[in-house]
């Protein structure tokens, strides 16, 4: 038995409601004019991670960050004329642009999965005003439980993620009923990366050229699919029962498995996978950067987040170069 979530018809007082559970790091689903949003805070670890752990998502695949703006958008991700020129044509509406990350992004790496590169994209309505509310972007994948199609109703959303989510905003159904278009810009090159609501044709009329197609001629791949992404330069060594001097140690939970590593970072002292989430990225990359030749990595359970965490961590020790 599970609790009905709130659900609220989208007005003033939902959307101060809505803005205030955002601000204090819970998750929130969102109308926008493609398909619902299960939203977080974008630059709070420990919020995003609770998308992961509400929708059951195996994998940390990068989220699409939803802005009120151009202004918003570039304190995040580096637009070039290509990139200014498509926002400006396409924002507010269902196109995510894929970006270089701004120097100094506030954003937590959970966000884009460790990737140098951030999707956004200013959605219509209710959306972009809480995003105002906030001050900062709302990460936010489709307010399904993983695996399930898009919700355009918040109805669907409740009969998706049940108690999973503490507030669902209603504005009735979703105008487009469709995920966003998702392009890469790189220099004057664009990649389509997932059709969506706005027509490709839309976009090449727009930039009087063609638009590429991942794999195939663009030297781009969907996010995920290259484990070289997701590599550190010191080697992994997962689910280990000891550590030893020339290793870096990631712990995790109150125990520690025997011997002296060289560093230590622990992912949840408490052994909170939400927590562990939120720290993963930075940790590894903190690790990774005393220079060790190898990472020990404790167990860490296969449950909730936990498989995600995994996920992550066995494509972090894949042999180099494979895909
Ligand atoms: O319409 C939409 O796009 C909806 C609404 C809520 O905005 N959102 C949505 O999010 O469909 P989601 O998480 O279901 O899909 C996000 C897609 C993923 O396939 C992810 O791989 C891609 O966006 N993506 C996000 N950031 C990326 C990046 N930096 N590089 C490449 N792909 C990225
Ligand atoms: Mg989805």
């Amino acid at each position: 038995m599970s609790a009905m979530p709130q659900m609220m018809e989208a007005g003033d007082g939902a959307l101060a409601a809505a803005a205030a559970l955002l601000q204090s790091g819970a998750i929130v689903a969102v109308p926008t004019e493609t398909v619902y949003g299960l939203a977080a805070d974008a630059e709070n670890g420990k919020a995003v991670a609770r998308i992961f752990e509400a929708k059951g998502r195996p994998q940390f695949n990068p989220l699409i960050c939803h802005v009120d703006g151009l202004a918003m958008a570039q304190r995040y991700g580096r637009f070039n004329e290509t990139a200014l020129k498509l926002a400006d044509a396409f924002w507010p509406g269902p196109l995510t642009i894929v970006v270089p990350l701004a120097e100094d992004c506030a954003l937590h790496p959970l966000v884009t999965a460790g990737l140098g590169t951030v999707g956004l994209r200013q959605p219509k309505g209710v959306a972009a005003q809480i995003i105002t509310a906030l001050g900062r972007p709302l990460a936010a994948p489709s307010a399904n439980a993983s695996g399930k199609i898009s919700p355009t109703t918040a109805q669907a959303v409740a009969a998706s993620l049940g108690s999973k989510v503490p507030l669902i905003l209603d504005d009735g159904p979703c105008a487009i009923g469709l995920e966003s278009t998702i392009v890469a810009v790189n220099g004057e090159k664009v990649t389509l990366l997932r059709p969506g609501g706005i027509a490709v044709e839309e976009i090449e009329a727009l930039l009087g050229a063609p638009v590429l197609h991942a794999g195939a001629d663009a030297g781009v791949q969907a996010p995920g699919m290259m484990a070289s992404h997701y590599a550190p330069d010191a080697a992994m060594r997962l689910d280990a029962h000891d550590v030893g001097a020339d290793e870096a140690l990631l712990a995790f939970g109150p125990d520690r498995i025997a011997g002296q590593p060289l560093a230590m970072d622990n992912l949840s002292p408490a052994g909170d996978l939400v927590e562990a989430a939120a720290n993963l990225f930075a940790m590894l990359a903190a690790l990774d950067a005393t220079g060790a030749a190898r990472i020990a990595v404790e167990p860490i359970p296969e449950h909730g987040l936990g498989a995600a965490i995994n996920d992550r961590l066995r494509r972090a020790a894949a042999p180099r170069g494979t895909p």
